[in-house]
């Protein structure tokens, strides 16, 4: 059996790892799988080394610290975790603000600085599939202003985090075959697979009766379901399935007259009306621009200060793979504004805040939280379950009526999320280190 370099470990770590004695092993560090020399050492510490030779073969850098676990089933020492963030490109620009990509990304490469294991970003075009490795990035400063994306040859990973950030991005063919790839991989463990869309995950949900009482009332968007909503309801809000950002949606009022007003959320706003369903799908046929819309009953919002908000709930996984509430704030629309998307100009507050100012008396505050919690919890897991996918982090959207009742308004699979701090800099850190966390513990350190 062809072996390279050599593996020291002491006998106290090879008896906690329940390592057999034997002359040779196998070792996998990623994707790449050989055997090597293990000698096992008599010292009183419990540690282990790699021959320069196996640290090469492995693409181990020299100053990583690694973990050593032993997995007696495949009879496989595996040193990790390796963990890849797959991004479409690597946005490199002198300045950049901190809602970027860009910023995200660096972000979260230098915490993964700070974990045990390898951490880097990766793109379609770095991998080599025939050597089971790829050009990874981690960031360097350079000098307080600047910074460079250094490159190095790594193992294809343990897990992937998949930051594709646009559904353009995840359109293309090429980001189609390598996912497709990756997840064949036979040790490759893949997370926030892909976009959700509105109608689907409406559809995802509406079959849980738990969820049932916190779903707005939502169909597809046809001039008679239209019809049918207006009967129902005085406000609807009609949305692009796969749309962000607050952007092409149509907030539509019945008065008593039957006359419809509408306002466009693009850009800019803009208000019209129209005398009937048909009217209006034709009046604003040119916006919708032949996108696939959703048409959804409005929810009268509670209004902190005079101006409708929602909960921005960061709902992630933790190192032992459970789920929790990563961060959670308000978002206040901006004056006028029929949406409070941070983009289009509303406004964080702290949910404690505005939860007080709502609910006052603390154990009224206690059960909305509660309740809150469990909607997001049965969200998360009925999320995961119908798509059969692994997911470590959502957005969801938390509206609140009139009368204290909460609604889900969207759940984001792939919550873009500032490097600015909102509220406090622990939690907004904590937020980008949770997923990599959360790999570490998939990776199964
Ligand atoms: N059914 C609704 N009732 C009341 N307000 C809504 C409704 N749907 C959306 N909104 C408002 O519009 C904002 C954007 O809607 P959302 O569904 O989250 O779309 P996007 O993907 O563009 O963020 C919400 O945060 C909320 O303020
Ligand atoms: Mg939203």
């Amino acid at each position: 059996m062809k072996t390279i370099g050599k593996i020291y470990i002491s006998k106290i770590l090879a008896t906690k790892l329940g390592l057999p004695e034997k002359p040779v092993i196998t070792i996998r560090a990623g994707h790449i799988i050989l055997n090597t020399e293990l000698i096992i050492k008599n010292n009183d510490r419990s540690t282990y080394m790699l021959s320069p030779t196996l640290a090469g073969a492995l693409y181990i850098k020299k100053r990583k610290k690694m973990q050593l676990r032993y997995d007696a089933h495949a009879e496989m020492l595996h040193l990790g975790p390796t963990i890849g963030i797959l991004s479409t490109f690597l946005p490199n620009k002198g300045e950049f603000d901190p809602t970027s990509v860009q910023a995200e990304l660096i972000f979260l490469s230098n915490v993964g600085k700070i974990l045990p294991g390898q951490v880097y970003i990766f793109t379609p075009n770095s991998i080599n599939w025939t050597n089971k490795t790829t050009r990874g990035y981690v960031y360097r400063q350079v000098s307080p202003e600047r910074g460079v994306w250094v490159s190095a040859i790594y193992p294809l990973p343990d897990v992937v985090y998949d930051r594709i950030a646009s559904r353009k991005g995840e359109a293309r063919q090429l980001i189609k075959e390598t996912k497709k790839k990756l997840m064949e991989l036979p040790y490759l463990k893949y997370f926030n697979p892909f976009f959700l869309n509105k109608w689907q995950v409406h559809q995802m949900l509406e079959n849980n009766f738990r969820l049932k009482p916190h779903l707005p009332e939502t169909k597809p968007l046809t001039t008679e379901n239209l019809e049918e909503m207006l009967s129902k309801y005085k406000t609807l809000y009609l949305k692009p399935s796969n749309g962000s950002l607050g952007l092409g949606i149509i907030k539509v009022t019945r008065d008593e007259r039957g006359v419809l007003r509408y306002v466009v959320h693009r850009r800019k706003r803009m208000r019209s009306q129209a005398d009937s369903a048909t009217q209006l799908m034709k009046k604003t046929r040119s916006f919708r621009s032949g996108k696939p819309y959703i048409v959804q009953q409005g929810i009268p919002l509670a209004t902190y200060r005079g101006s409708p908000f929602d909960l921005r709930i960061i709902y992630q996984k933790n190192r032992h793979g459970q789920w929790q509430i990563g961060k959670k704030f308000v978002r206040v629309a901006a004056r006028g504004s029929v949406v409070s998307n941070l983009s289009s100009g509303g406004r964080a507050v702290s949910s404690k805040k505005v939860m007080r100012y709502l609910f006052r008396k603390p154990n009224i505050i206690d059960q909305k939280n509660r309740e809150i919690k469990e909607i997001c919890q049965t969200i998360a897991e009925t999320v995961e379950i119908v798509t059969r996918r692994t997911f470590g982090e959502l957005g969801l959207d938390i509206g609140i009526d009139n009368d204290g009742h909460p609604w889900l308004i969207e759940v984001n699979s792939k919550p873009r999320k500032t490097t600015e701090t909102e509220m406090s800099r622990v939690i907004m850190r904590n937020a980008f280190k949770r997923p990599l966390e959360y790999s570490i513990y998939l990776a199964g350190f």
